[in-house]
Protein backbone atom coordinates (compact mmCIF):
# COMPACT_ATOMS: atom_id res chain seq x y z
CA UNK A 1 0.00 0.00 0.00
CA UNK A 2 0.93 3.47 -0.49
CA UNK A 3 2.36 4.93 2.42
CA UNK A 4 2.03 8.98 3.16
CA UNK A 5 4.80 11.40 3.97
CA UNK A 6 3.45 14.92 4.84
CA UNK A 7 5.73 17.43 6.17
CA UNK A 8 4.01 19.90 8.85
CA UNK A 9 5.82 23.05 8.40
CA UNK A 10 4.08 24.34 11.58
CA UNK A 11 5.18 28.38 11.65
CA UNK A 12 8.28 28.25 9.98
CA UNK A 13 10.28 29.39 7.67
CA UNK A 14 9.99 32.70 8.58
CA UNK A 15 10.29 34.59 5.60
CA UNK A 16 10.00 35.07 2.64
CA UNK A 17 13.47 34.23 1.05
CA UNK A 18 13.65 31.07 3.05
CA UNK A 19 10.91 29.50 2.03
CA UNK A 20 12.16 29.81 -1.51
CA UNK A 21 15.59 28.41 -0.50
CA UNK A 22 13.22 25.74 0.97
CA UNK A 23 11.68 25.12 -1.98
CA UNK A 24 14.82 24.93 -4.11
CA UNK A 25 15.98 22.29 -1.91
CA UNK A 26 13.04 20.42 -1.79
CA UNK A 27 12.49 20.13 -5.39
CA UNK A 28 15.70 17.93 -6.09
CA UNK A 29 14.08 15.45 -3.97
CA UNK A 30 12.98 12.64 -6.02
CA UNK A 31 9.82 10.48 -5.18
CA UNK A 32 9.07 7.32 -5.91
CA UNK A 33 5.81 6.37 -7.67
CA UNK A 34 4.29 4.09 -4.49
CA UNK A 35 4.88 6.93 -2.01
CA UNK A 36 2.65 10.27 -1.46
CA UNK A 37 4.04 13.01 -0.06
CA UNK A 38 2.16 16.70 1.20
CA UNK A 39 3.86 19.66 2.66
CA UNK A 40 1.44 21.67 5.11
CA UNK A 41 3.29 25.22 5.19
CA UNK A 42 1.33 28.60 6.66
CA UNK A 43 -1.60 29.44 5.02
CA UNK A 44 0.36 32.56 3.63
CA UNK A 45 3.11 30.27 1.75
CA UNK A 46 0.29 28.22 -0.03
CA UNK A 47 0.06 30.14 -3.61
CA UNK A 48 3.73 30.38 -4.04
CA UNK A 49 4.20 26.07 -3.28
CA UNK A 50 1.08 25.64 -5.60
CA UNK A 51 2.84 24.61 -8.80
CA UNK A 52 5.56 22.48 -6.94
CA UNK A 53 3.58 20.28 -4.32
CA UNK A 54 1.03 18.52 -3.27
CA UNK A 55 -0.25 20.56 -0.65
CA UNK A 56 -1.79 20.55 3.23
CA UNK A 57 -3.13 23.16 5.32
CA UNK A 58 -2.78 22.94 9.00
CA UNK A 59 -6.27 24.34 9.93
CA UNK A 60 -9.54 25.08 8.67
CA UNK A 61 -12.95 26.78 10.12
CA UNK A 62 -15.69 24.58 10.11
CA UNK A 63 -17.78 27.27 8.03
CA UNK A 64 -17.83 27.95 4.39
CA UNK A 65 -18.16 31.59 4.79
CA UNK A 66 -19.32 34.89 6.77
CA UNK A 67 -18.51 36.86 9.21
CA UNK A 68 -15.44 35.29 11.22
CA UNK A 69 -12.76 37.18 11.11
CA UNK A 70 -9.44 35.81 10.75
CA UNK A 71 -10.55 32.84 9.69
CA UNK A 72 -9.78 30.50 6.39
CA UNK A 73 -12.63 28.42 5.24
CA UNK A 74 -12.20 24.93 3.98
CA UNK A 75 -13.70 25.60 0.53
CA UNK A 76 -11.22 28.39 -0.20
CA UNK A 77 -8.64 26.00 0.60
CA UNK A 78 -9.71 23.64 -1.74
CA UNK A 79 -10.36 26.13 -4.26
CA UNK A 80 -7.00 26.78 -4.05
CA UNK A 81 -5.73 23.68 -5.11
CA UNK A 82 -5.15 22.49 -1.88
CA UNK A 83 -5.59 18.45 -0.83
CA UNK A 84 -5.13 17.95 3.14
CA UNK A 85 -6.15 19.63 5.96
CA UNK A 86 -4.51 19.19 9.31
CA UNK A 87 -7.15 19.00 12.31
CA UNK A 88 -6.84 18.99 16.13
CA UNK A 89 -3.26 19.29 15.87
CA UNK A 90 -2.07 19.00 20.00
CA UNK A 91 -0.27 22.78 19.69
CA UNK A 92 -3.64 24.17 18.21
CA UNK A 93 -5.43 22.19 21.40
CA UNK A 94 -3.09 23.22 23.25
CA UNK A 95 -1.95 26.98 22.19
CA UNK A 96 -4.98 27.85 20.88
CA UNK A 97 -7.44 26.14 23.31
CA UNK A 98 -9.26 24.53 20.25
CA UNK A 99 -11.64 21.87 22.00
CA UNK A 100 -12.56 18.46 20.71
CA UNK A 101 -16.28 20.55 20.37
CA UNK A 102 -14.76 22.44 17.91
CA UNK A 103 -12.51 20.30 15.88
CA UNK A 104 -15.47 17.92 15.36
CA UNK A 105 -17.17 21.12 13.19
CA UNK A 106 -13.99 21.43 11.26
CA UNK A 107 -13.76 18.16 10.20
CA UNK A 108 -17.44 18.21 9.26
CA UNK A 109 -16.63 21.26 7.10
CA UNK A 110 -13.53 20.17 5.72
CA UNK A 111 -15.21 16.69 4.76
CA UNK A 112 -17.92 18.48 2.76
CA UNK A 113 -15.64 20.99 0.91
CA UNK A 114 -13.89 17.85 -0.16
CA UNK A 115 -10.65 18.24 1.39
CA UNK A 116 -8.52 15.09 2.93
CA UNK A 117 -8.67 15.70 6.64
CA UNK A 118 -5.30 14.57 8.88
CA UNK A 119 -7.19 13.97 12.28
CA UNK A 120 -4.01 14.60 15.35
CA UNK A 121 -4.73 12.76 18.48
CA UNK A 122 -2.18 11.86 20.82
CA UNK A 123 -1.84 11.16 24.73
CA UNK A 124 0.56 14.14 27.14
CA UNK A 125 3.36 12.59 28.95
CA UNK A 126 1.17 12.16 32.78
CA UNK A 127 -1.16 9.98 30.53
CA UNK A 128 1.70 7.23 28.86
CA UNK A 129 3.35 7.40 32.41
CA UNK A 130 -0.04 5.90 33.81
CA UNK A 131 0.58 3.03 31.12
CA UNK A 132 -0.30 1.92 27.67
CA UNK A 133 -4.43 0.95 28.74
CA UNK A 134 -4.71 4.61 30.38
CA UNK A 135 -3.19 5.95 27.21
CA UNK A 136 -5.31 3.67 24.58
CA UNK A 137 -8.31 4.93 26.46
CA UNK A 138 -7.19 8.71 26.17
CA UNK A 139 -6.98 8.69 22.56
CA UNK A 140 -10.18 7.24 22.26
CA UNK A 141 -11.77 9.57 23.84
CA UNK A 142 -10.36 12.29 22.12
CA UNK A 143 -11.73 10.05 18.74
CA UNK A 144 -14.95 9.56 19.76
CA UNK A 145 -15.57 12.96 20.21
CA UNK A 146 -13.83 14.68 17.01
CA UNK A 147 -15.58 12.05 14.89
CA UNK A 148 -18.81 12.55 16.86
CA UNK A 149 -20.55 14.62 13.72
CA UNK A 150 -19.39 12.36 10.64
CA UNK A 151 -21.66 9.23 10.02
CA UNK A 152 -20.30 6.10 10.99
CA UNK A 153 -19.57 4.93 7.44
CA UNK A 154 -17.56 8.05 6.75
CA UNK A 155 -14.65 7.88 9.70
CA UNK A 156 -12.73 5.82 7.35
CA UNK A 157 -12.23 8.39 5.10
CA UNK A 158 -10.28 10.65 8.15
CA UNK A 159 -6.57 9.84 7.88
CA UNK A 160 -5.88 9.57 11.99
CA UNK A 161 -2.05 10.86 13.30
CA UNK A 162 -0.92 9.12 15.91
CA UNK A 163 0.84 11.90 17.35
CA UNK A 164 1.91 11.33 21.06
CA UNK A 165 2.25 14.69 22.58
CA UNK A 166 5.49 13.97 24.64
CA UNK A 167 7.76 12.65 21.84
CA UNK A 168 6.67 16.02 19.71
CA UNK A 169 10.14 17.28 18.78
CA UNK A 170 9.77 20.70 20.59
CA UNK A 171 8.88 19.33 23.24
CA UNK A 172 10.90 19.29 26.99
CA UNK A 173 13.00 15.77 27.16
CA UNK A 174 10.91 14.94 23.77
CA UNK A 175 12.26 11.22 22.26
CA UNK A 176 10.29 9.12 19.74
CA UNK A 177 8.13 6.28 20.74
CA UNK A 178 9.14 3.29 19.77
CA UNK A 179 7.63 1.84 16.66
CA UNK A 180 6.48 -0.84 18.40
CA UNK A 181 4.16 1.03 20.95
CA UNK A 182 3.26 3.29 17.97
CA UNK A 183 1.99 0.50 16.47
CA UNK A 184 0.10 -0.61 19.21
CA UNK A 185 -1.66 2.24 19.63
CA UNK A 186 -2.56 2.34 15.28
CA UNK A 187 -4.00 -1.07 16.06
CA UNK A 188 -6.22 0.42 18.76
CA UNK A 189 -7.30 3.42 16.25
CA UNK A 190 -7.84 1.12 13.40
CA UNK A 191 -10.26 -0.63 15.60
CA UNK A 192 -12.71 2.55 15.67
CA UNK A 193 -12.30 4.12 12.79
CA UNK A 194 -11.77 1.40 10.18
CA UNK A 195 -9.24 3.92 7.75
CA UNK A 196 -5.56 5.19 7.57
CA UNK A 197 -3.39 6.10 10.96
CA UNK A 198 0.50 7.60 10.44
CA UNK A 199 2.65 8.62 13.24
CA UNK A 200 4.35 11.87 14.04
CA UNK A 201 6.63 12.60 16.81
CA UNK A 202 10.11 13.43 16.30
CA UNK A 203 10.45 11.56 12.79
CA UNK A 204 13.67 11.80 10.87
CA UNK A 205 16.30 10.44 7.88
CA UNK A 206 17.43 7.67 10.74
CA UNK A 207 14.50 6.16 12.53
CA UNK A 208 11.85 6.66 9.95
CA UNK A 209 12.20 3.17 8.28
CA UNK A 210 11.45 1.85 11.70
CA UNK A 211 7.86 3.38 11.85
CA UNK A 212 7.13 3.00 7.63
CA UNK A 213 8.17 -0.87 7.49
CA UNK A 214 5.03 -1.76 9.80
CA UNK A 215 2.63 -2.61 8.05
CA UNK A 216 0.21 -0.61 10.75
CA UNK A 217 2.16 2.37 10.13
CA UNK A 218 0.37 4.24 7.06
CA UNK A 219 2.88 7.44 7.04
CA UNK A 220 4.42 9.98 8.60
CA UNK A 221 4.11 13.70 10.00
CA UNK A 222 7.69 15.13 10.78
CA UNK A 223 7.30 18.62 11.77
CA UNK A 224 10.84 19.79 11.88
CA UNK A 225 12.06 17.18 9.85
CA UNK A 226 10.60 18.21 7.24
CA UNK A 227 11.96 21.43 7.13
CA UNK A 228 15.95 19.83 6.58
CA UNK A 229 15.31 18.84 2.82
CA UNK A 230 18.32 16.08 3.24
CA UNK A 231 15.94 14.52 6.66
CA UNK A 232 12.87 14.74 4.14
CA UNK A 233 14.58 13.00 1.67
CA UNK A 234 15.81 10.10 4.06
CA UNK A 235 12.22 9.64 5.32
CA UNK A 236 10.55 9.91 1.83
CA UNK A 237 13.26 7.01 0.72
CA UNK A 238 12.20 5.21 3.89
CA UNK A 239 8.12 5.38 2.86
CA UNK A 240 9.38 4.50 -0.44
P1 LIG B 1 8.26 16.82 15.08
O1 LIG B 1 8.52 15.92 13.89
O2 LIG B 1 9.10 18.07 15.02
O3 LIG B 1 8.35 16.08 16.35
O4 LIG B 1 6.76 17.33 14.93
C1 LIG B 1 5.75 16.40 14.83
C2 LIG B 1 4.49 17.09 14.59
O5 LIG B 1 3.94 17.74 15.47
C3 LIG B 1 3.91 17.02 13.23
O6 LIG B 1 2.61 17.45 13.18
Amino acid sequence: MQKLTIGNWKMNPGSLVEVKKLVQSLDKVKVGKNVSVAICPPFVYLPLLKTKFTLGAQDAFGEEKGAYTGEISPSMLKNLGVEYVILGHSERRIHIGETDELIAKKIKGAMVAGLKVILCVGEPLAMRKKGMAASKKYVEGQLKKDLSLLKPKDRSKVIVAYEPIWAISTMPGAKPDSPEGAAEMIVSIKKITKGKVIYGGSVNGANARGFLERKEIDGALPGGASLKPEEFRKIIEAAS
